[in-house]
């Protein structure tokens, strides 16, 4: 990436408000209430204009929001909500888009806002996989960005909420010789969205089943982990057994998670290997970046999603760090579990992220 480490520490320094023209569909959902709390005051782009369904169009945000922790700006609360309309959207000349759609209306909009010269920073699946769509967690694949660098219009996707808490655990684990991960995940009910799981069925159980969960994580993490170049993504070559639950949390994924590795180690080298895990976002000091992406806890019961679901900082990067504990290792086998925030790091954060490193490097002026 052309990204010049000088340019970065001047726009992020000094606390200032930034000005570039954004736009967030999808703004009254989960995923969107969390995009207004991370664009609140952001040092480089302006507040976004609000987008939803014609449900809510003409309405302020504030009729909205339902996350007793979120702290949005009071002007973004009192903003007011414009339905989703294509040709509206491209008349703004927004330097970017956020989208935090259901999947069932993103495949639409966000591929006409690409072909009309937009650029788009997704949640929803439906164009995770496709060949010409970098799949970004930055400290995993940045240089996955290089496929759009240079285009007018495109689309950068996040991964599925487990997926990029399991990638930031993997990374700095690939010089062991990754070849085969099983993962069991225990998701918070915020992962469905709101209302999402009805009470009745969420309440003091577990459902051991989310659609097409398993799918996506096995899909998912070998294009995160594998390379890119000559206009291609080449996928890692690691099989992912996946076995998704859903549990009565608010927030925060859980991971049980397996490594089978081709070379041995030990629990202190893998300890060592996540701890001093650092990537481009941290040398770039990227607002929403966590000083420490991967916080290793030596307690025998932690993480916990109510201990340390906001795990990260700066303040700005609260909800951003993957938490990891429970670390055991038997020869080539390594056994941990990982907690990360599903709507911050998971979702709005990660495409937070991926927008800043694209602006810090010259990519969305
Ligand atoms: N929740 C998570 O942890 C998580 C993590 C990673 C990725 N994601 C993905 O992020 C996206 C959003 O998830 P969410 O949990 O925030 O969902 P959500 O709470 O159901 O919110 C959906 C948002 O999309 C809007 N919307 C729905 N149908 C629309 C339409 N036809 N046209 C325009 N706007 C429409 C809704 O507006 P109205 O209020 O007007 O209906 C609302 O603002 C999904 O693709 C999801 O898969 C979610």
């Amino acid at each position: 990436l052309s990204v010049s480490c000088t340019l970065a520490g001047n726009i992020s320094g000094g606390g200032r408000t930034g000005s570039a023209r954004i736009a967030l569909l999808g703004a009254t959902g989960t995923v969107g209430q969390r995009f207004c709390e991370l664009l609140s005051g952001h040092p480089y782009f302006g507040e976004p204009d609000l987008y939803a369904s014609g449900r809510s169009a003409g309405k302020t945000l504030r009729e909205f929001v339902n996350l007793p922790d979120a702290h949005i700006s009071p002007s973004l609360l009192s903003s007011s909500i414009s339905e989703v309309d294509a040709q509206d959207i491209v008349s703004h000349n927004y330097i970017a888009v956020f989208s935090a759609l259901p999947s069932s209306s993103a495949q639409e909009i966000e591929v006409r806002l690409e072909k009309a010269g937009l650029r788009i920073f997704t949640n929803a699946s439906p164009n995770r996989m496709r060949p010409d769509v970098p799949l970004v967690v930055p400290e995993v694949n940045h240089e996955h960005l290089r496929m759009v660098w240079e285009k007018r219009g495109f689309i950068v996707a996040n991964g599925n909420c487990s997926s990029i808490g399991l990638a930031l655990a993997l990374r700095p684990l690939v010089s062991l010789g990754i070849e085969h991960v099983e993962v069991t995940t225990m998701q918070a009910l915020s992962g469905a969205g709101y209302p999402g799981v009805p009470s009745l069925d969420a309440l003091g159980n577990v459902i051991p089943f989310i659609d097409s969960e398993e799918e996506k994580l096995s899909a998912e993490i070998p294009k995160m982990l594998g390379a890119y170049s000559d206009g291609k993504f080449t996928p890692f070559p690691v099989r992912v057994d996946a076995t998704c639950t859903r549990v009565p949390v608010r927030d925060g994924h859980m991971e049980a998670v397996r490594v089978q590795c081709s070379s041995r180690t030990d629990a202190e080298e893998v300890r060592r290997l996540l701890a001093s895990f650092r990537s481009l976002p941290q040398e770039l000091a990227l607002p929403t970046a966590p000083v420490q992406p991967v916080i290793v806890r030596e307690e025998r019961d932690r993480p916990q999603p109510l201990l340390d679901v906001n795990a990260g900082s700066p303040e700005r990067a609260r909800g951003m760090a993957a938490s990891v504990g429970r670390i055991r290792v038997e020869g080539n086998s390594i056994r941990f579990v990982v907690l990360t925030h599903n709507t911050i790091r998971g979702a709005a954060g990660g495409s937070v992220l991926n927008a800043e490193l694209m602006y810090a490097g010259g990519g969305l002026h």
